[in-house]
């Protein structure tokens, strides 16, 4: 796992962007396939990607996304259904083709074949190459709640009430907020070849502390990407300041950056 503490979200919406931006290069040929994250978290990393796609030419036209979950009983139009959301807040403004955008559908008659039938696709398309995370201030990624199994499959889970309030912000009422939804299961989400999980403000700091020093267990579920070859953990100073070995971090992140300079003179 490696770590880097930036100073806002905002520089740490250009380094996940870089990742990014490298997986769409070294995949060019194949069709990257990009597992992307909603909520705020990953806000800052995709309105550089839109920015780079205009002013610099950044393509996503070979590139088809998985979104993480969505809502059980929101239909794809609703204003808070993830499948909108991903929309507005990056697919329209990039040249991604609508139809390479996948999720699981809300609405299926019968969520649990849904379930299994989306990790399907994701399999057809080879699997995600990248994966972009955010994380509950409870440690939760995707929907995966504290005491999810960290094998888990994309399956229906039950919200828990932090995160219901948590994400009560986006609806009319804590009554609104629906309580189940399909969600890609710890054990998916482990497949990704490459991992970036972004989270800032001090509401994450625990989650954060857990995610990088706690022991692995479904009570931060986060926890099972110290499992994965190949996270990058990137976090603002607030979202930082309860890690302990926050100085070690750094430090070793000046010594990468060393000697990535120094082997490109
Ligand atoms: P946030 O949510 O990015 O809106 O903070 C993250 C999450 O709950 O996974």
């Amino acid at each position: 796992m490696q770590i880097h503490i930036v100073q806002d979200a905002e520089a740490g919406g250009v380094v996940a962007a870089d990742a990014v931006q490298r997986v769409l290069e070294e995949q060019r040929a194949t069709g990257p396939v990009l597992g992307l994250a909603t909520g705020s978290s990953p806000l800052p990393a995709y309105a550089e990607l839109i920015r780079r796609h205009r002013e610099e030419g950044l393509s996503f036209a070979a590139a088809r996304a998985f979104l993480l979950d969505e809502y059980v009983g929101l239909p794809d139009e609703h204003e808070q259904s993830y499948h909108r959301f991903i929309r507005e807040q990056l697919i329209s403004a990039i040249d991604m083709p609508d139809e390479n955008v996948a999720s699981p559908d809300g609405t299926a008659s019968d969520p649990h074949a849904e379930a299994a039938a989306y990790d399907r696709r994701i399999a057809e398309a080879g699997g995600v190459d990248l994966q972009i995370l955010g994380i509950g201030s409870n440690g939760h990624i995707a929907f995966n709640e504290p005491g999810s199994s960290l094998g888990s499959r994309t399956r229906v889970v039950g919200l828990t009430r932090s995160t219901i309030a948590d994400n009560s912000r986006y609806f009319a009422s804590r009554e609104d907020v629906p309580v189940q939804a399909l969600s890609q299961g710890l054990g998916t989400i482990l497949e990704a070849r490459r991992i970036v999980l972004v989270a800032s403000g001090e509401n994450k700091a625990a989650a954060v502390a857990q995610l990088v020093e706690g022991g692995i267990s479904s009570r931060w579920p986060a926890t099972v990407l110290q499992m994965h070859p190949e996270v990058l953990v990137v976090v603002d100073e607030a979202a930082a300041s309860r890690l302990e070995l926050h100085e070690d971090y750094r430090h070793e992140r000046a010594l990468e950056e060393g000697e990535l300079a120094s082997r490109r003179r």
